[in-house]
């Protein structure tokens, strides 16, 4: 008689065991007496190894940290919900873009770059801005920064400007990014990281609040409509409450006094129900197969296009609405990745965002513990997923079946494919030698950095001046200080000129600079 049994395997709890229940027990959930003496032999004899609930206990705290980011390891989340006002239509087929009124669940996690987890808050850097749309379609996510520009053209550059830009590799000191030799040494060669230095070293660098921030994509994105055509895209965020920074002495303060400003400023604003809101919004320009804008390459990462000239329209409002239950669980955990894409929004060949397609993933699988992170609840699509990915480290999730491919002719229940409503990658034609190449039209480095310098308000202008003359001061190589300072002759030569003399070098050759007129959208 067998019509009575019930299936065992159904007992199996369907999530994995968190702190519920009113009795405290071990992790195999036996009730446990005391949790606060070891098991010895006699009240003052020598610990027994037999004691498994003191093992599992100091064993889990042992574990209980992973590895920290490489870059962006200090950062704030919080989860909001993003609403569309549905005239991307035009240019997009993406759902949670195109269709008015259209909410989408959104977590998003801001950051510094070169500080380490514990680091504070308020130190001169980029920020990042990383966005995980939950959409229907899948998940899509925006990994942005707080600068609409990247110091380097080409991925394979990345882990030298990071080892610059982190603490000197002997002593670990100084830890602030823009203040030492490697840093100035490095970008001082580069002269394709003059523009992300006028940045970096004016207030956009020293944000109020991460509230006031604006955010950027920074690469140029593909975009397909649903009627086929497409048109090459740039993201921006638009802080609700305007752009704002702090002057560097306040900063400074705020290094030593509270050194969780901006985490504690997001968590607070939520918390009183002051919910933090960016507009979303896109440059659009004609997808052509120049892959320019006026004159502009829109596969050069250290490039911007001014808003004078390709507007920013606004598509949607995204508000946060919700701190994080556990900063672990969620933004420690959170896995942002450029290839979370969804039908509609495709990538460029910008070779930066080439090579982030490669190393987010990469980087994931050593912090977060193998190939199964995107079950962890933050880190789950809100869209169903059926994925035929099986086995490996941590899983936790009881697959049934034996067949994991597809097309297969043994199980009824397998996924199809889905042509119609798929992601499907647009096909641009590719043409050249292969080669390690400069492209011509990336080698103009400093006409967007006296943009960037022309377009600032007289206070904001002093700030940067102070700024270089603060950090490069810092440089205890007097060769990489006089080389920066020739850079910006190039830039502009009364900023050379006055660092220069406030750093006690001789004045730098006059240079012929740049002719742009300003724009007033970089001033804040
Ligand atoms: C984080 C690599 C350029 C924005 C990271 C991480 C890596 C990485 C390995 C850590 C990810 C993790 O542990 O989950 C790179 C490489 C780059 C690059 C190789 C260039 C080739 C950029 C650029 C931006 C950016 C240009 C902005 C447009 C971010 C953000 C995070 C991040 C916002 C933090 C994400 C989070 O909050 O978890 N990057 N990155 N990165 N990167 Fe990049």
């Amino acid at each position: 008689m067998t019509e009575d049994r019930t299936d065992p395997r159904d007992a199996i709890p369907a999530t994995p065991p968190a702190q519920d229940g009113d009795r405290l027990t071990t992790a195999q959930g036996a009730r446990v007496d005391d949790t606060d003496h070891s098991l010895t032999a006699g009240p003052r004899g020598p610990v027994l190894l037999e004691d498994h609930h003191l093992r599992e206990k100091l064993t889990h705290f042992d574990h209980e940290r992973i590895p920290e980011r490489v870059v962006h390891a200090r950062g704030a989340g919080a989860h909001g919900v993003f609403r569309a006002y549905g005239n991307a239509a035009t240019v997009t087929k993406a759902g949670f873009l195109a269709e008015e009124g259209r909410e989408t669940e959104v977590f998003v996690r801001f950051s510094t770059v070169a500080g380490s987890r514990g680091s504070a808050d308020t130190a001169r850097d980029v920020r990042g801005f990383a966005a995980k749309f939950y959409t229907a379609e899948g998940t899509f996510d925006l990994v942005g920064n707080n600068f609409p520009v990247f110091f380097i053209q080409d991925a394979i550059k990345f882990p030298d400007i990071i080892h610059a830009a982190k603490p000197h590799a002997d002593r670990e000191i100084p830890q602030a990014q823009t203040a030492h030799d490697t840093f100035w040494d490095f970008v001082s060669a580069h002269t394709e990281a003059t523009h992300m230095v006028m940045w970096a070293m004016s207030d956009r660098a020293i944000p109020r609040s991460y509230r006031t921030m604006e955010g950027f994509g920074v690469h140029t994105f593909r975009l397909e409509a649903a009627d086929g055509s497409t048109s090459l895209v740039k993201f921006h965020w638009k802080p609700v409450l305007g752009v704002h920074s702090l002057v560097w002495e306040e900063a400074q303060l705020a290094q030593g006094a509270d050194p969780d400003f901006h985490r504690r400023d997001l968590a607070d604003a939520i918390e009183s129900g002051a919910y933090p809101q960016w507009e979303l919004g896109l440059q659009v320009m004609p997808d052509d197969p120049s892959e320019t804008f006026e004159g502009i390459d829109l596969l050069d990462p250290t490039k911007i296009v001014p808003e004078e000239l390709c507007p920013v329209q606004k598509i949607g409002t995204l508000t946060l609405t919700a701190n994080p239950t556990n900063y672990f669980a969620e933004t420690e955990q959170v896995a942002f990745h450029l290839g979370h894409l969804v039908p509609g929004i495709q990538v460029t060949n910008d070779p930066l965002l080439q090579g982030r397609l490669f190393s987010y993933l990469d980087t994931q699988l050593t912090r977060l513990g193998g190939p199964n992170f995107s079950q962890l609840p933050i880190n789950r699509p809100h869209a169903p997923v059926n994925d035929l990915l099986r086995d490996g480290m941590h899983q936790s999730a009881i697959h049934e079946g034996i067949t994991t491919y597809v097309p297969n002719g043994l199980d009824d229940d397998r996924p199809t494919r889905s042509p119609q409503d798929a992601f499907v990658t647009y096909p641009t034609p590719v043409e050249g030698d292969k080669g390690r190449w400069q492209p011509v039209s990336f080698e103009d480095h400093t006409t967007q950095a006296r943009l960037f310098l022309v377009s600032l308000s007289p206070v904001e202008r002093a700030h940067l001046q102070d700024a270089f003359v603060f950090e490069l001061g810092k440089c205890t190589d007097e060769g990489v200080r006089a080389r920066e300072v020739a850079l910006l002759a190039r830039v502009d030569g009364d900023l050379a000129a006055a660092v220069a003399a406030e750093l006690g070098l001789p004045a730098p050759e006059p240079r012929d600079v740049p002719d742009v007129a300003p724009s007033p959208a970089l001033s804040q």
